[in-house]
Parts: structure tokens; sequence; C-alpha cells
């Protein structure tokens, strides 16, 4: 099957480190993909280069069919492809809600005037009623938990119907409820048809959510495979154990 993203030999370098070498792998559609890797392994800075957030050095990636020139953030969101940040990034001034509608693509001056169409506010009010934030509709966001607004992130990076939604560490920091919540919402937009590719270093939700896992250590993949492959692949455990 062709894939829904294509990683080709993505390089880059901060002055003399090399962050991300020469790294490929492909996301296959209808999966959820993992990307592991020790803590500094070049994850993040492998998310920011296929979204546009950081030109690489060298290389590219295709998404869904097509070779992407030059990513950028609201390009790819509207051709189907969104991320979250491993620190949320949500805006604290403007409402629970308004941040969905923000999302939707409108300015946020747009928001006061007519613009917003019937269509997206009632997605949003899907979205609310989905993730269980209805009775925050009205609160800045600013009030919410951490926990909460990395839900509301991830809600409002749905808002666009995206063909692949990029997770950086959705659970990183949030309690254990919040976790079982974030896993939910990733089956039940899986179950709909929504690709994943999640950076998450919480191992047991990896092999219980993820196939197959692709492993990154210092900047390039060094394993891809099933859940039950990875786990005993030499090349794995040396990494993890900083060999
Ligand atoms: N903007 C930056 N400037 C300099 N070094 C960076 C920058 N971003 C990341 N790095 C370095 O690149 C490496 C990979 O970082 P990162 O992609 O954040 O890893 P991970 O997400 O796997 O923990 C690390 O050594 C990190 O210190
Ligand atoms: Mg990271």
């Amino acid at each position: 099957m062709t894939a829904l993203l294509e990683v080709n030999g993505l390089t880059k370098r901060f002055g003399g480190v090399t962050a991300v070498d020469n790294c490929s792998f492909t996301v296959a559609p209808g999966t959820i993909t993992a990307l592991i890797g020790p803590n500094g392994s070049g994850k993040t800075t492998v998310f920011n280069m296929i979204t546009g957030y950081l030109k690489p050095d060298e290389g590219g990636i295709s998404f869904d069919g097509q070779v992407i020139e030059k990513p950028s953030p609201a390009g790819l969101y509207r051709e189907g492809l969104s991320r979250t940040f491993q620190q949320a990034r949500i805006f604290p001034e403007l409402s629970v809600q308004e941040n969905l509608v923000v999302a939707a693509g409108y300015s946020w001056r747009g928001l006061f005037g007519a613009r917003v169409s019937k269509a997206d506010r009632v997605r949003a009010g899907e979205m609310l009623e989905e993730f269980r934030l209805s009775g925050l509709a009205d609160l800045p966001a600013a009030d919410l938990s951490y926990g909460q607004r990395k839900l509301l992130e991830f809600a409002a990076v749905l808002m666009s119907r995206p063909k692949l939604v990029l997770l950086d560490e959705p659970t990183a920091g949030v309690n254990p409820v919040m976790i079982d919540t974030m896993e939910r919402h990733v089956r039940a937009r899986h179950k709909e048809g929504v690709t994943f590719l999640i950076v998450e270093h919480d191992m047991q939700l990896v092999m219980r959510l993820c196939d197959p896992v692709i492993v990154l250590d210092r900047g390039a993949t060094i394993a891809m495979g099933t859940p039950a492959d990875v786990q005993i692949n030499p090349l794995v455990l040396d990494a993890y154990l900083g060999d």
C-alpha cells in the first residue's frame, strides 16, 4: 500500500550537533505508528521538519502521494496533516470554544465578526461534547489544567478532519485518568480512519496502542517493526541502555 507519509533522509544539524541523521521511515495509512527513542534522539526535531517548523539541512517528505517541496504548517494543515506539541500550544486568553474555532482557520479577529460558518460552530460544539469540555466552553483556556490543555489541543487539531495526526508526547505529565482519556480518543479517531504518528515515552501505552513502532537513536532509524519485535531487538535494547 502507498505510504501516507514518507520521510526521506531527513538531516538536521544544530551547530556541531547532528540532531537528525539521514532519517527515513514511512507511515502507512490506517496505522497508529509510534516513534520512540531515548531522550534527545531527535523525535521532536523530526516532527518539526515534517510539519514545516524547521527547515531540514537535507532530505524531505512526501504526504498523501505528493512530494512536499516546502512544508509549511498552514499548508500541511489544509492538506490534512496536523500535530500537537510537547508543550500544548493553545491561546490562553481565548475561551475553550474560541480555541477550537481559531483552529478551524479563523483569525482571532474573525471570531467577532459574522464570518465563522455555521458548520464550524457545529463542529466546535461536537468536539466540545466529545472531549467533555462543554462545561468549560466559555472559560479562558488559561484556566484549564495541564492535562485539559493537552486535551483541548488534541480536539483543536481534529477540527480540520485531518488524515494524519502527529502527537508529541500526548501523555507526558498528565494523570492516569487523562492517559486513559487520550488513549480512548486516539482509538475512536483511528476507528473513523485517522492515521496517527505518536511520539510517546510510556512504553506500556506504546505496546498496547501502536503498530508498527519505529525506533530512533542519535537521529537515525535503528528499527521498525511490531511492538513485540522491537522489544527484543538488541539494537533497541542497547539504545535504551545508553550503549
Ligand atoms: N533548536 C535547537 N537548537 C540546538 N539544539 C537543539 C535544538 N532542538 C533540539 N536540539 C538538540 O537536538 C537533539 C534532539 O532533540 P529533540 O529532537 O528534542 O529530541 P527528542 O524529542 O527525541 O527528545 C538534542 O541533542 C537537542 O539538544
Ligand atoms: Mg521531544
